[in-house]
């Protein structure tokens, strides 16, 4: 069982993202905002021109592109170990993966036991891989949805934190869906992260609690 007390210090988070950082931004706006006690200590990129390296910049973050080679789509190896040393260096605590687009491997994971989050675009564990929202549509499901969960070792299988719905419309195409997902994706982390920051969130096997807030901290 992980159990985690309320912190006042802020989370010192380090973000992982391969794209365009929408969710870096709403999540560095929720704490900009004042509305969740964190701290973005680092942004690492595995693509060296991706806009969350721009994005990262506009709000003055630390932010770096790390050699992910040797592997085409894992980390792992020596790059796992660069990551390691500049998260590290940085002092991060928890990871927030935010659209990496490479499976991260058991070191990393050991290291950050247990603080480790991803969002996902589907209402896991319907459609896990890549382009659930597509594969959603595809499948002619009526609600799709994001999921925040903790990584474990599968492909988008650990305990899930937080959900939210987005209902499929008739009209809607893979591009339009996508968009109201990410939408629900901005409000989900930046939420979920909030539960962490505040002590909230008891890990129990597959099983997540929130816990009702804390009334002399939260
Ligand atoms: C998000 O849609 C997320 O679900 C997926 O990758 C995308 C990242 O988008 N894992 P962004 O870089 O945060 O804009």
């Amino acid at each position: 069982m992980l159990d985690m007390c309320a912190a006042a210090s802020p989370l010192r988070i380090g973000v992982l993202g391969s794209g365009s950082g929408s969710n870096l931004q709403s999540i560095q706006d929720a704490i900009e905002a004042g509305t969740l006690n964190a701290r973005i200590v680092c942004v690492l990129t595995d693509v060296p021109d991706a806009g969350i390296l721009a994005r990262a910049a506009r709000h003055n973050l630390s932010a770096a592109y790390l050699d992910p080679a040797p592997f085409q789509t894992k980390l792992d190896g020596e790059a796992e170990q660069r990551y390691l040393s500049e998260l590290d260096r940085q002092g991060a605590e928890w990871i927030v993966l935010a659209g990496f687009m490479r499976i991260v491997k058991p070191g990393l994971l050991r290291h950050f036991h247990g603080r480790v989050l991803n969002v996902h675009p589907a209402l896991l564990p319907a459609f896990p891989g890549l382009a659930a929202w597509r594969q959603a549509l595809d499948y002619g499901a009526k609600v799709a949805g994001c999921t925040v969960h903790f990584v474990d070792e599968g492909t988008d299988t650990g305990p899930i934190l937080l959900q939210r719905s987005v209902p499929i419309r008739e009209e809607d195409s893979p591009e339009s869906l996508h968009v109201r997902i990410q939408e629900e994706e901005h409000q989900a982390y930046p939420e979920a992260l909030r539960l962490v920051a505040d002590g909230r969130v008891q890990v129990e096997g597959r099983r997540v609690r929130i816990l009702p807030p804390c009334g002399n901290c939260c």
